[in-house]
């Protein structure tokens, strides 16, 4: 088994946090991480599999949660801002609030309104479930995020595909216009997608071509959850049974 696998079983059967013992495994959540480009179908993706887990309790994390709130002084500046950029969320946040889920604790998050770059109230409460999926175009770059999860996704889709998404989608829905959406993208979001976001594919687990047009790949990403659900329980009944996770690219 290799390190990152065995890690990942020490993540599902860790000691609960209140210094129980490991003969009482905490029944730990399934935890997968859904990462891609911009406009790239993460989110149908993660509907589709939210769908076919129908008789699970899942919730839906979204990384656009975490965006930093910009100061008025950024806010004068917008065209300046790169929205691509790992630093531009608050990982902090985002890795304590897995970390509570993980716990089976409900947690806050923020609610981020992208028409004005800012968190607003209410933020959202997410209650805990039996699967996570965190979402997100940079969930698979930081290792700590990422030693969070117990599956690795990468929507990989046409970059041309994503552009014409993004420019429907962003005067649409985030009251842009055509010419800023092509500017941002020339100077933040294609740079940063090669810089940070195509490097973290090696990261993943599965690779899904065409995003959501990618039944069968869905269909396979679902079997194995589920499969390793069942392994979650029988772990809980016989707790000296362990899981063996493994790799798969579709
Ligand atoms: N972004 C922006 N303005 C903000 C914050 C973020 O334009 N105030 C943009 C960033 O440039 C980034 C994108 O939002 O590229 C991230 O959202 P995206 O992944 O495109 O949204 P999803 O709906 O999750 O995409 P998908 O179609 O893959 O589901």
């Amino acid at each position: 088994m290799d390190s990152e696998m065995k890690k990942r079983d020490e993540n599902q059967y860790s000691p609960r946090p209140n210094g129980g013992s490991q003969s009482t495994p905490l029944k730990l959540p399934f935890i997968i991480g859904v990462a891609g480009g911009t406009a790239s179908g993460k989110t149908t993706v993660c509907d589709m599999i939210i769908s076919q887990l129908h008789d699970q309790r899942v919730v839906l994390v979204n990384q656009d949660a975490f965006y930093r709130s910009l100061t008025n002084e950024q806010l004068q500046k917008v065209s300046e801002y790169n929205f691509d950029h790992p630093d531009a969320f608050d990982t902090e946040l985002l890795l304590s609030s897995m970390q509570t889920l993980r716990t089976g604790r409900a947690v806050s998050i923020p609610n981020y309104d992208f028409k004005i770059h800012k968190s607003v109230e209410p933020a959202r409460l997410v209650n805990p479930a039996d699967v996570i999926i965190l979402e997100g175009i940079l969930v698979l770059h930081d290792n700590r995020v990422r030693d969070t999860m117990n599956m690795k996704i990468f929507v990989d889709t046409d970059s041309d595909v994503r552009l014409a998404r993004r420019i429907q989608r962003d005067t649409v829905e985030r009251g842009r216009n055509v010419e800023n959406v092509l500017d941002q993208y020339a100077k933040f979001v294609k740079p940063s997608f090669e810089e940070f976001i195509l490097p973290s594919k090696k990261h993943a687990d599965v690779i899904i071509p065409r995003g959501a047009d990618n039944d069968v790949a869905i269909d396979l990403i679902v079997q194995h959850i589920r499969t390793k659900l069942g392994q979650h329980d029988l772990c809980k009944i016989y707790p000296n049974v362990f899981v063996i996770h493994s790799t798969f690219q579709i």
